[in-house]
């Protein structure tokens, strides 16, 4: 990847920018930055770059013929097909995890930084290709918002992070936030790591993490969780599906059906049923008289551990399931009921999207 900055400030760019993993990566050649100063291209004898805006107003406005200049011999430079030329202004559209995915494809980027009060309009409608923002908030100029931008869109350039998977499962994968993480002492002041990141099993370490993404995401970030729920509806009604995985649902006749028969108590039990069908699960109710038969059930039905998952609507049918090691959804029936904190497993799952989101996922 070739960053072209274009800038008043180049010294800022060169020295932001040097250190640590960004360091490393141009060294070994897998980025490259060039800091381009925009006076090196005024014809005026002082340097000046600016001017007063016609029409009046405070400030300065940078003036359209250098910074047409600098972008014209940038790209004459750059081998094969024009690059992008991004305007970073808090006029653009915000930059986000996705664009920093779709820019860091892009083997050349020229990224233009204002100063003063912007730049002639003119130059604008000639070389920029796309408008960009880092938030809502006015800097005094765009080296740090270029900057902000050039190290979130190089960690994700091949190579440069030495463990490539960390990018891939990070925060905003997926629309989620990441999982809390935790390192040594296991107790420190008093607060242990939750219990299950020492249990060694990593199919359960890996659903609490999931776990945990959702929930913090819901708490934190409801606007991306919204897209997150929107993401798995979407692919709930993917045909392609894979089915292999998770075969049998285990479930409280409490879980899904009302108190009636045939009247589902919880709103969402019947679309919930439905794509238990449309998944091709097979659905067996635990026996109101002997709630521990998941060995027996799971021997008839031939499925193994992992391809059960039991839905119940009480702490002990969560407790019995996770003595044989069971993946559990648990729906309160009463949602102010305390609980063991041992319950740390898809736990207060409460309603019909969160839930399909689960299956859906243990689907595949
Ligand atoms: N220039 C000044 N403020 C900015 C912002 N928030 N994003 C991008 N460029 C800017």
């Amino acid at each position: 990847m070739n960053y072209h900055v274009l800038t008043l400030f180049p010294e800022m760019i060169e020295q932001g920018l040097h250190t640590s993993i960004l360091g490393r990566a141009m060294e070994k050649g897998l980025i490259n930055l060039e800091a381009v100063d925009i006076r090196d291209y005024t014809e005026d004898k002082h340097r000046k770059v600016d001017d007063y805006p016609y029409g009046g107003g405070a400030g300065m406005v940078m003036q359209a013929e250098p910074v047409f200049r600098a972008c014209e011999d940038v790209q004459r430079r750059i081998e094969g097909e024009k690059a992008r030329v991004i305007y970073v202004t808090p006029q653009g559209k915000t930059f986000d995890q996705a664009l920093a995915q779709e820019l860091a494809r892009e083997k050349d980027l020229i990224l233009l930084c204002g100063h003063y009060e912007g730049i002639d309009e003119r130059v604008l409608e000639e070389v920029v290709t796309d408008y960009v923002s880092i938030g809502d908030y006015v800097l005094t100029g765009g080296e740090l918002p270029a900057m902000v931008m050039i190290d979130a869109i190089s960690r994700l350039v091949p190579g440069v992070l030495s463990n490539e998977v960390s990018a891939e499962f990070e925060t905003f994968h997926d629309n989620l936030l990441e999982y809390p993480q935790y390192s040594r002492p296991e107790v420190w002041r008093g607060k242990a790591v939750p219990p299950v990141l020492l249990c060694g099993n990593h199919d359960r370490i890996e659903d609490w993490r999931r776990e945990q993404s959702i929930l913090r995401t819901r708490k934190r970030r409801p606007d991306l969780y919204e897209s997150y729920e929107t993401a798995q509806m979407a692919s709930i009604s993917d045909k392609k599906l894979s089915k292999n995985r998770l075969k049998l649902i285990i479930a409280d006749k409490s879980a899904l059906t009302g108190a009636e028969e045939g009247c589902p108590e919880r709103p969402w039990a019947g679309e919930f049923l439905e794509l238990i069908r449309e998944l091709d699960l097979k659905l067996v109710l635990l026996p109101e008289e002997d709630p521990k038969r998941f060995c027996k059930i799971m021997e008839r039905e031939r499925v193994g551990r992992r391809e059960a998952l039991v839905f119940t609507t009480t702490v002990e049918g969560v407790l019995a399931a996770r003595e044989e090691r069971l993946r559990t959804v648990y729906l309160p029936e009463d949602e102010t009921a305390s609980e063991p904190k041992e319950l740390i497993y898809y736990r207060r799952i409460s309603d019909l999207l969160e839930a399909m989101a689960v299956l859906r996922k243990l689907a595949q």
